[in-house]
C-alpha cells in the first residue's frame, strides 16, 4: 500500500510485545507507549524540513541544518493518544498540541466527537495525529476528517497496533496521508477488538477499567 510504513525496527517489535503483556502493569505500560511513540517518531518526521543556519563551533564559523520554523502539530486522539504525546515532544519539545476527543459506542462501534481543539494555522503545519490502536479504522478516519475539516492538509498518522480492516479503511478514506504501524495485527473480535492485541489501550494507560 502506498503511504503506509509498517515498522520493523527491533527495538519497536520487542516494546510493542512487552505492552501486550496482560501482566505489563500501569506504569511500565506508560513508559513503553511513550518511549514507541519517540521510536516511530523518529521514522516518521524523517522528512522535517531544515534550514542551514550560521554558526561558530569552536574551530570556524559554519552553515549547519535546524528543523525549519516551528510548525509541528501533535494531535492525540482522547483518551488513548495521549499516552503517545510525550514521545514525539522529546523530538520536538516546540511542537504545538491539538486534541481530538472520540470514544467509540460500546455498541455500533461508531466513533462519537466530543471535542476538538487545534493549534492555528493549522493550514501550515504538518500535523501528526496518534492513537495506539487502529482497530475498525472509525475513529482515526473521522479525525483525520475533521482535521481536513480545519484546514490541516499535510497530516500524518501514527500508531502502535493496526488491524488490517482498520488500516484498509483509513488508507482508502485518506490516500492522501502517510500511515506509521507499529505492528499489524491479525483481524478484529466480534466486539471490534484487534487480536491478539494489548487489550484496551486507553484503561491500560489510565488505570480505569
Ligand atoms: C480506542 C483507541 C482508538 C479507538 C480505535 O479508543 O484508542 O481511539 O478505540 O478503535 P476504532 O479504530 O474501531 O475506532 P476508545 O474509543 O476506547 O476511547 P478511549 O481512548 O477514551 O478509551
Ligand atoms: N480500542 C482499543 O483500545 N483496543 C482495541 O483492541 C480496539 C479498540
Amino acid at each position: 500500500m502506498d503511504n503506509v510504513v509498517i515498522m520493523d525496527h527491533p527495538l519497536i517489535q520487542h516494546k510493542i510485545s512487552l505492552l501486550r503483556d496482560k501482566n505489563t502493569g500501569t506504569n511500565e505500560f506508560r513508559t513503553l507507549v511513550e518511549e514507541i511513540a519517540m521510536l516511530m517518531g523518529f521514522e516518521a518526521l524523517r522528512d522535517l524540513p531544515t534550514e542551514e543556519v550560521e554558526i561558530e563551533t569552536p574551530i570556524e564559523t559554519c552553515k549547519t541544518p535546524f528543523i525549519a520554523g516551528k510548525k509541528l502539530a501533535i494531535v492525540p486522539i482522547l483518551r488513548a493518544g495521549l499516552g503517545m504525546v510525550g514521545g514525539i515532544l522529546h523530538l520536538v519539545p516546540t511542537a504545538k498540541v491539538g486534541h481530538i476527543g472520540l470514544y467509540r459506542d460500546p455498541e455500533t462501534h461508531e466513533p462519537q466527537e466530543y471535542y476538538c481543539k487545534l493549534p492555528a494555522p493549522i493550514e501550515q503545519r504538518t500535523i501528526v495525529v496518534v492513537d495506539p490502536m487502529l482497530a475498525t479504522g472509525g475513529s482515526g478516519s473521522d479525525a483525520i476528517r475533521m482535521i481536513k475539516e480545519h484546514g490541516g492538509k499535510n497530516i500524518k498518522f501514527m500508531c502502535i497496533i493496526a488491524a488490517p480492516e482498520g488500516l484498509k479503511r483509513l488508507h482508502e478514506d485518506h490516500p492522501d496521508i502517510q500511515i506509521y504501524v507499529g505492528h499489524l495485527d491479525r483481524e478484529l473480535n466480534e466486539n471490534a477488538y484487534i487480536c491478539p492485541g494489548l487489550g484496551d489501550a486507553g484503561d491500560r494507560i489510565f488505570g480505569t477499567k
